[in-house]
């Protein structure tokens, strides 16, 4: 019998996965513009990573997690999510040391948590997202939100709500868990099995259970029991996004399933996802640090699902699928030519095109069919009597239209690509340096002061 892929885990197959590489390549580049750095850390860390940072009560740690020992005997770990990890190299490597706020992004990240599989939720997963450590400010939360929020428009994923809420800190979470167990003790009896649980160690979590919602609806909302300074940084993280254009939904059900998080959590959700609604999540983690034996430092991040995510593009691809459409085919009109096939298709590529070359010795009725099917936009024909002149000639795939030119007209066009794709990106900035030149060219003229 043949081997199949385990149980929750997914391939991404050529016919897909380039969707996932714009998505990707469309977060990287959001991310920079905000001024976010990559951060690749291993897929496996020390077990107790996650023990301590993560939460040995969350269901991640207990019951999702996929732990060996490795032969010498150290327990480790798949990683569930990317916090962790980060944190962790920031305190290893002293990044506190560098100019902060320190910004992370990660992309493509594979994921692994033993979940019961179902629709939007895979044994492993793939995660984009971004940390912000060193900064305690309400404005990170709002600019961290509002990358998510710019991310999913850029994609033009329409639908989703923000979600947002405070639970607090060290101060104040103390109080607001003696007035949720005095709510839930009495209603022991009518809790499912998890909430019975997680009752005395993390009563936060019952008010994210999925099983009784009503319970939820009656008990206390954290938010009543935030002390001043909490309740003043929630208030000024909704003023700050309300300033940036950005609706939140107020939702004081909102927990997060990872006990680091401390104040600001959120979540943008779509109905169009079902049981799994949340596209991307995250919250704030000012105690992570230190709890992963660091210097004290505030932290805010979040993560998205790449396959969640993937799910609410419109017309279940990104815009600009015509793009991904390879160049030029080189096709062999005679066997015996085929060095210089390949030497034709080495010089696409140099150009900067896509570009193959016939490599299986098909007949060129073959060969087109295979062109048309790959969506080739053009073919270039090597061999015949055309070639033999010193012409080439190239196919229009999408029209039909034939023509040969000299092969060094040829030559002087992919010269020109070659050049144009050896020229650095045109700096944004340098057009903002030449207004400041002008503006300041007009200030020296009128006052008199150009030094
Ligand atoms: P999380 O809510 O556990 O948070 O996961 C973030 C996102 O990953 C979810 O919103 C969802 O889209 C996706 N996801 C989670 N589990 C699965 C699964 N089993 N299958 C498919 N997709 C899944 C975190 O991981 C935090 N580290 C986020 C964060 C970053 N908080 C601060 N910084």
């Amino acid at each position: 019998m043949s081997i199949q892929k385990p149980r929750g885990m997914e391939d991404v197959l050529p016919g897909e996965s380039w969707r996932w590489q714009r998505v990707e390549a469309v977060f990287r580049d959001l991310a920079e513009r905000y001024g976010y750095r990559e951060i690749r850390t291993p897929l496996v860390e020390a077990t107790e990573l996650f023990e301590r940072g993560v939460g040995g009560g969350t269901d991640v740690v207990e019951k999702e997690m996929y732990t060996f020992l490795d032969p010498a005997g150290r327990s480790l770990t798949l990683r569930p999510e990317g916090t962790a990890g980060a944190v962790r190299a920031f305190v290893e490597h002293h990044l506190d040391q560098e100019p902060g706020p320190l910004k992370l992004y990660y992309v493509a990240a594979p994921m692994f948590r033993y979940e019961r599989p179902q629709a939007g939720r895979q044994r492993q997963f793939y995660q984009f997202g971004v940390e912000v450590l060193g900064a305690a400010e309400a404005a990170v939360d709002a600019e961290v939100i509002g990358l998510g929020v710019r991310f999913l428009r850029e994609l033009g994923v329409e639908g989703v709500r923000v979600e947002l809420n405070s639970i607090g800190d060290e101060s104040c979470r103390p109080r607001y868990r003696e007035a949720l167990l005095d709510y839930y003790r009495p209603l022991r009896g009518q809790l499912c099995e998890d909430c019975r649980r997680r009752l005395e160690r993390n009563p936060l979590r019952l008010l994210d259970c999925k099983v009784d919602r009503e319970l939820a609806a009656g008990a206390p909302p954290v938010r009543d029991a935030l002390c001043a300074a909490c309740a003043a940084h929630y208030e000024e993280v909704r003023r700050l996004l309300g300033a940036l254009g950005v609706e939140v939904v107020e939702n004081p059900r909102l927990v997060r399933g990872l006990d680091y998080y401390t104040r600001t959590v959120f979540e943008l959700v779509s109905d169009r996802l079902g049981a799994q609604n949340a596209v991307l999540s995250g919250g704030r983690y000012d105690r992570l640090a230190e709890q992963l034996g660091g210097p004290p430092t505030p932290g805010i991040g979040f993560a998205g699902g790449m396959e969640r995510l993937l799910a609410l593009l419109p017309g279940g691809a990104p815009r600009g699928a015509e793009e991904e459409r390879p160049d030029v085919f080189v096709a062999l009109v005679e066997p015996g030519r085929v060095a210089e096939a390949l030497a034709a298709a080495e010089r696409l590529r140099a150009a900067g095109l896509r570009a193959e070359c016939e490599l299986s010795g098909r007949s060129l009725r073959a060969q087109m069919r295979y062109a048309s099917k790959r969506r080739f936009r053009l073919a270039l024909l090597v061999g015949g009597e055309e070639w033999a002149r010193g012409e080439a000639t190239l196919r229009d795939l999408d029209g039909g239209r034939q023509a040969s030119l000299p092969r060094g007209r040829l030559e002087e066009a992919l010269a020109r690509l070659e050049a144009r794709r050896a020229r650095p990106r045109a700096a944004p900035a340098g057009e903002l340096r030449r207004l400041l030149a002008a503006a300041d060219g007009e200030r020296g003229e009128g006052d008199g002061d150009d030094s």
